[in-house]
């Protein structure tokens, strides 16, 4: 069933531009506009909205990370993303014109259903994104958006992670949709980039080798760092979260901001350190500090994996190792630029001779608090 693949992981790596498309398919129409009218709450309703609480956990928080930018910037709502398991036990601030998106992609995930259950009981409405029809989430919730990634068997998640992000994108232009903001070009836009997105992601798949090749030259290292800014943060912390969890290696992300503040400190002689590049100068005001510290840890010896977009030329003088992305609008580039990451762990814990699709002490879905 792994259909040639040495892996299940490799499998559902594989299958992510079909992921994409399945969970785009039926909710545009050929005019660009969305139809999300299985999530069963009122348009009315949703103009009320004045907050937006994402919870999650691990890979699925990560992705309510990056929904926070979304939603936001199309919206103009306030939105707040936390861990679920922390998100009950601080008597959080909710009332009915909160929307609570739960993300979880098995739909069983214990601390995810206790948040979701907190917030219904202080009269939020519940908006679950799951990919496990019928489970227990979305019974529980007000309204669901299923994501269509198909089964993911194994524990380090991939493609439910990109389906997760394209139903938050999905939301957050819905929400901007209904409620007319003056954002309503740019979200028509951004629904036409979308739905072509997929083609991107088939295309940073097929130029995977050489990343596969950095990976097992650093089988023997024990840390590896990665940096990112606004959408590319969350994808930091994913690629270290799947380096942990796969190759059982010290693997830590940080905000390149905070860098000064603190993480600096760790760089040295020969530290690999991967850097998601945000859209070259022009479209986003932080790629020039980002250049500026990727200068920085080289001179301290850093060893630079960069992952930046085809065109960005401005870091290549700085890179040990160039990876490739193709241009993708700034709030969307998370969908390209995480397929690396994914790539990098799954080879580098193979390297570590790990079982890739069941690592230690993990389990697929998590059902006790
Ligand atoms: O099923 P869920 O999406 O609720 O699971 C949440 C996390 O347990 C999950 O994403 C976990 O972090 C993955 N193993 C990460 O690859």
């Amino acid at each position: 069933e792994k259909g040639g693949y040495a892996s299940f992981m490799l499998k559902e790596i594989a299958e992510q531009p079909k992921a994409v498309t399945d969970t785009l398919l039926g909710r545009i129409d050929p005019e660009g506009t969305l139809h999300l009218d299985e999530v069963r709450i009122t348009r009315g309703e949703l103009r009320e909205v004045d907050k937006v609480v994402i919870v999650a956990c691990g890979t699925a928080f990560h992705a309510g990370m990056i929904a926070k930018y979304a939603i936001e910037h199309w919206t103009r709502i306030p939105c707040e993303t936390e861990l679920a398991s922390e998100f009950r036990y601080r008597d959080p601030i909710l009332d009915p014109h909160t929307l609570v998106i739960a993300i979880s992609q098995s739909g069983e995930t214990m601390d995810t259903l206790m948040a979701l259950r907190h917030a219904r009981e202080q009269g939020a409405k519940v908006l679950a994104i799951c990919n496990t029809n019928g489970s227990t989430i979305p019974r529980e919730s007000d309204a669901v958006l299923y994501t269509h990634a198909g089964p993911e068997v194994a524990v380090a998640s991939t493609k439910a992670f990109l389906t997760q992000l394209v139903a938050c994108y999905l939301v957050a232009l819905y929400l901007g949709q209904v409620r007319g903001t003056k954002w309503g070009d740019e979200i028509r836009t951004v629904i036409r980039q979308l739905s072509e997105i997929s083609g991107s992601v088939d295309r940073v798949l097929a130029t995977m080798e050489p990343v596969r090749e950095l990976a097992r030259s650093l089988a023997s290292h024990d840390t590896v760092l990665f940096l990112g800014r606004h959408v590319g943060y969350p994808v930091a912390l994913e690629g270290a979260l799947k380096l942990k969890e796969l190759a059982y290696m010290h693997a830590e992300g940080f905000a390149a901001g905070e860098l000064k503040h603190g993480p600096i400190a760790l760089i040295e002689d020969g530290l690999p350190v991967v850097v998601v590049v945000p859209s070259p100068a022009g479209r986003s005001v932080l790629h020039g500090k980002i250049v500026s510290n990727i200068q920085e840890i080289r001179a301290r010896g850093a060893l630079t994996v960069v992952i930046a977009e085809e065109g960005d030329e401005e870091v290549v003088p700085y890179a040990d190792h160039l990876i490739r992305i193709p241009a993708t609008p700034t709030l969307l580039q998370p969908l390209v630029a995480t397929v690396p990451l994914q790539v990098f762990a799954c080879e580098l814990a193979t390297a570590r001779g790990n079982e890739v699709d069941q690592p230690r002490n993990l389990a697929k879905s998590v059902t006790v608090e």
